[in-house]
């Protein structure tokens, strides 16, 4: 899925993450508190969630609020990922500058070693975040070019279904 939010001077930012699940409460997705896509919930907390089926001729976009998970949950997702995975995320250092491959190596295998060391170690930055949706909207590609497109959006008690002009 593509996960957008606007950062702190209002600017858009957009990148590709994989959907963590699905429930009541809403579409989760996971990352550290300081790089783009866990920092902007904080200063900014909405976003969009894309996600395309070409072979379909499918999209569906949400929009909503996005709350960070609970220290436990969070906890809970983070001894759930493989050792490497969460050798990488103790690094914390997503998104910044990298002058030379070979530190990251370096950094990535001490992670790993301390990692075998506390098997229960926590990565307290990496958050669970949810985006719960007050707006959704089905495209569906047709052979001419009127494609069907529905809408849905949050009601006090449910959900109200508008078709919109394709
Ligand atoms: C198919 C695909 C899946 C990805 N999955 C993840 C993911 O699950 N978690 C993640 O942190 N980055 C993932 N990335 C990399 C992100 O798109 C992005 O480059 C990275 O998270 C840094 O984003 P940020 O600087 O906006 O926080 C994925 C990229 C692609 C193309």
């Amino acid at each position: 899925m593509t996960l957008s939010t606007v950062d702190e001077a209002g600017d858009p930012d957009a990148r590709v993450l994989v959907l963590e699940g699905v429930d009541r409460s809403g579409w989760p997705f996971a990352g550290h508190g300081f790089s783009p896509k866990g920092h902007h919930p904080a200063v900014h907390p909405r976003a969009a969630l894309t996600f395309y089926w070409p072979g379909h001729g499918r999209q569906v976009r949400l929009r909503g609020p996005v709350t960070p998970g609970s220290t436990e949950d969070n906890a809970a997702d983070f001894l759930g990922r493989s050792a490497t995975a969460r050798a990488e995320s103790l690094l914390a250092r997503q998104s910044q500058y990298l002058a030379d491959p070979a530190e990251h190596d370096r950094a990535l295998e001490k992670s790993l070693a301390l990692i075998r060391q506390e098997p229960s170690l926590v990565d307290s930055g990496r958050t669970l975040y949810t985006l719960a949706p007050v707006e959704a909207e089905f495209w569906q590609a047709a052979r001419s070019p009127v494609h069907t497109r529905l809408r849905y959006e949050r009601a006090t008690d449910g959900w109200e279904r508008f078709r919109l002009w394709s």
